[in-house]
């Protein structure tokens, strides 16, 4: 059984990587707005990923007795000055994200909730991936500067990505 506390702060970060799912989807728009189709299919792929966070979690809270409540999703962000920005945003974004987990984990850990740390070290670790993954990406983007032959690279690389839903 989940303490109340916890079972509130799970609730937030339901709410967080639905946030997460949004913010990344609307990236995705902004891309397809100014024809990066690669661009917008790795920003699409990210929203997928993000859901799978927020179900990952739902399902957790509802298996151990608590309830899964769905609160209100901010509107996030719409309009971006270049794609670097939208990619410095994405790694400040996934690092924000690594402190939620983080102070989950020592939510769990000061309430020797064991099930919960166990169940969030998933996330401690996809937290590692997720930040290298915005990482790498931008560092591309920084690299090539205003090289149009070098964006238009970037974005063919950024459509081969593709959704694969963890199975552990
Ligand atoms: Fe669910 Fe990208 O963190």
């Amino acid at each position: 059984m989940l303490s109340q506390t916890m079972e509130k702060a799970l609730n937030e970060q339901v709410n967080w990587e639905l946030y997460s799912s949004y913010f990344y989807l609307s990236m995705s728009s902004y891309f397809e707005s100014i024809s990066l189709a690669g661009c917008a299919n790795w920003m699409r792929v990210q929203a997928q990923e993000e859901l799978f966070h927020a179900m990952k979690i739902y399902d957790y809270i509802n298996e151990r007795g608590g309830r899964a409540i769905l609160a209100a999703i901010a509107q996030p962000p719409s309009e971006w000055k270049e794609p670097l920005n939208v990619f410095e945003e994405v790694l400040s974004h996934e690092q924000k994200v690594t402190s939620l987990i983080n102070n989950l984990v020592n939510l769990a850990l000061d309430e020797r909730d064991h099930a919960t740390n166990n169940f969030l070290q998933w996330f401690v670790a996809e937290q590692v991936e997720e930040e290298a993954s915005a990482s790498a990406v931008l560092e591309k983007f920084r690299l090539i500067g205003s090289d149009k032959s070098g964006l238009f690279s970037i974005d063919l690389e950024l459509a081969k990505r593709v959704f694969n839903p963890p199975t552990k």
